[in-house]
């Protein structure tokens, strides 16, 4: 997964974790420093302002990562950057828990990488990953995260004001961001985050941009969002979701199957995650299903963009719709890539 480094103050922090949509977390770096043995590695590290993000008396989880440097033992440098945080925090027997997947921290978490001996020494600052808006509870299969689903909305270039369809809207995550994106609604406006548990939590600051992201927010969408699925359990979790999230009135929740779909007559985009099937036994029935959307898109959504997140390109292909490729990442694991195409153009016979 790649990151992008930008430089700010608190303001910056508080600001970045409540409205990016596509972030997974904001790490804030607290130093860099050549480090080639053990005892500059301390020095350095006992050096930081550790009081300003770390309570004494919480477990301190580490996440160290090691390449190609003389220090090369993530287990021993773990243990020198706790020795040093306590040092400077003036306490013992921190709690210290190490960590080595990137999954959901909400503890305090220090970050360190060593790397051509050179150490980066970073706090978590977001606690649980960002694509837990808080909205989704009920899930249906296979849900998309919050952020990709996001990003296929701005990949895609999908102009708020023109309407949007998700025909496989499963719990509902591209239409219900697609309605926060459209009114301007803050995706982290009703979570915590780590950086409020900090010793340095500037609790003005903070009441401060919220209440202007608060009041940015619009009362309604300025265009039609359509979601449906064939299966009842998914819409009655994606209504749910929605009205957590506060957007129910925004979104028009269908049971449907692809074939039934009924766009708005004004073109829009088609933001879509079609079922991927792992299994051998399902490749034959899928084929099928993305040929039937190509020809549901022609004869139905002439004009529209099509943008969807695509695990196969066999499958890709039988829809018969010439993608261009826009991002690549991973859901749930699965290599996937998002593909938009349009707008489309009508098939007189298909
Ligand atoms: C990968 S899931 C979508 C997940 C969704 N993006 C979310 O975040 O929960 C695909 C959805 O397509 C639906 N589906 C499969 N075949 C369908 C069809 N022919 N018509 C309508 N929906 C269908 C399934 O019920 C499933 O909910």
């Amino acid at each position: 997964m790649g990151g992008v480094a930008f430089t700010g103050g608190r303001e910056t922090i508080y600001r970045a974790n409540l409205h990016l949509r596509t972030a997974s977390r904001i790490i804030a770096r607290v130093a860099e420093f050549g480090a080639r043995g053990f005892p500059e590695l301390v020095r350095q590290a006992k050096r930081q302002p550790w009081e300003r993000y770390l309570v004494a008396e919480r477990p301190v989880q580490l996440r160290v990562t090691c390449r190609k440097s003389r220090l090369y033992h993530s287990g021993a440098v773990a243990e020198r950057v706790l020795e040093s945080i306590e040092k400077r925090l003036g306490v013992e027997g921190i709690v210290a828990v190490q960590r080595v997947q990137d999954d959901d921290a909400t503890g305090q978490l220090v970050i360190v990488r060593m790397a051509h001996d050179r150490c980066l020494l970073s706090v978590d600052t977001s606690g649980e990953l960002l694509h837990r808006r808080g909205y989704r509870e009920a899930t249906a299969k296979a849900p998309i995260r919050e952020t990709l689903a996001a990003a296929l909305l701005l990949a895609a270039d999908w102009r708020t004001d023109a309407p949007l369809l998700d025909p496989f809207c499963g719990s509902g995550t591209i239409a219900i961001e697609g309605a926060l994106l459209a009114r301007r609604i803050a995706p982290g406006l009703h979570r915590r985050f780590a950086f409020m548990e900090w010793p340095d939590f500037d609790a003005g600051l903070w009441r401060r941009v919220h209440a202007d992201a608060a009041q940015a927010a619009l009362p309604h969408v300025p265009s039609p969002i359509l979601a449906s699925d064939r299966d009842a359990g998914a819409i009655a979790a994606a209504t749910a979701n929605a009205a957590r999230a506060g957007v129910a009135g925004d979104i028009t929740f269908e049971q449907r199957a692809l074939s039934a779909i009924e766009p708005p007559a004004e073109p829009g985009w088609v933001c879509t995650n079609p079922p991927y099937g792992v299994r051998v036994s399902e490749r034959a029935a899928l084929r099928n299903l993305y040929a039937q959307f190509g020809k549901v898109m022609r004869a139905k959504c002439a004009g529209w963009t099509v943008a969807m997140y695509s695990a196969d390109a066999r499958l890709e292909k039988a829809t018969r719709l010439s993608f261009r490729p826009l991002l690549n990442t991973t859901n749930g694991g699965i290599p996937v890539r998002a593909v938009a195409c349009g707008p489309i153009e009508m098939r007189k016979k298909d």
